[in-house]
């Protein structure tokens, strides 16, 4: 099992290894890893000669300093579920200093407006900051196939961007969200909520469904409608914002075309810790 903690000794053992003649997969991550990590795993290693993992809580995308310094870090945790995917996985945990070398900050970029929507009106600079590092990341791994997955599934289309903007030669694979036996999103931060908060917490995925189900008869408002007030009357949740959206612009849906691609998209706190989930809407 090999980890590395510095970007010149993974970049070595790739070019050692003939990274230029095989497939590599990257799995970005910033670790305290579940099912849904292993999932992007698991796909990586099936379809590509050297999968790498990063394991890397990035700094410059988060908004809260309180966010970032909760945030688990969980690395002894992490090599041991890595492992039990394939022990040839090529693990990548560096330290800030490694990647931002004294100047942690992001570069300012443009995706066409797709950051002004949802996560990027309420996480001012969030998508910067992911953007500095996926791109760090490729230029260090240089891998064929990228894989993201659905659950941030405006952070999928902001990376598709920022691949096509930049010509950066990689495939951005999109891979389904992982989801609990009682429907939770699978996320880091669902270690932070209690037992009772968890099972509250089922609420998001069934108010989603159902949501989809209105979707095929009645308008985007009068779903949007349905969800806050669904919400409203539960006193463990504070909502966010929830959005019908295009899929590839992430425009808010005011009136449904035929052809299109629809999405809702959910933030809503539950004792102080922010989830997201999102579901196919057609
Ligand atoms: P993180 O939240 O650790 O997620 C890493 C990857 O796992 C992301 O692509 C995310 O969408 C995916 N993922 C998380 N939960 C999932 C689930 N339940 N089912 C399927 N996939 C899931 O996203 C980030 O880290 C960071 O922003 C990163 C891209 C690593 C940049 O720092």
């Amino acid at each position: 099992m090999f980890v590395f903690a510095k970007k010149a000794d993974l970049a070595h053992h790739l070019a050692q290894i003939g990274n230029t003649k095989k497939t590599v997969g990257l799995v970005p991550t910033m670790g305290a890893l579940h099912q849904g990590h292993l999932s992007l795993l698991s796909k990586s290693c099936s379809e590509n000669d050297i999968t790498v993992i990063s394991i890397f809580v990035n700094p410059t995308q988060f908004n809260n300093q309180e966010d970032l310094e909760k945030y688990p870090r969980t690395i002894e945790r992490d090599i041991e579920k890595v492992r039990s995917v394939s022990e040839n996985i090529l693990i990548f945990s560096p330290t800030v200093e490694d990647i931002y070398e004294g100047n942690t900050q992001s570069v300012a970029f443009n995706y066409d407006g797709l950051e002004f929507q949802m996560e990027g009106a309420h996480r001012p600079g969030h998508f910067d900051g992911v953007g500095t590092i996926v791109k760090k990341l490729f230029e260090i791994v240089k891998p064929t196939n990228a894989y993201f997955g659905e659950k941030d599934f405006q952070q999928l289309q902001i990376v598709r961007k920022l691949v096509k903007k930049h010509k950066i030669p990689v495939n951005i694979i999109g891979c389904p969200i992982h989801r609990e036996a009682s429907g939770l999103a699978m996320s880091s931060r669902n270690e932070r909520l209690s037992e009772e908060a968890k099972e509250d917490a089922s609420l998001i995925y069934k108010v989603l469904l159902d949501a989809k189900q209105k979707f095929s008869t009645k308008s985007a408002k009068e779903v949007t409608d349905f969800v806050t007030q669904t919400f409203a009357k539960h006193p463990a949740f504070t909502l966010e914002y929830f959005e019908i959206a295009d899929e590839t612009t992430l425009l808010t849906c005011k009136r449904k075309s035929v052809g299109k691609k629809y999405r809702g998209f959910i933030a809503v706190f539950i004792n102080n810790i922010r989830l997201i989930d999102n579901i196919a809407l057609n």
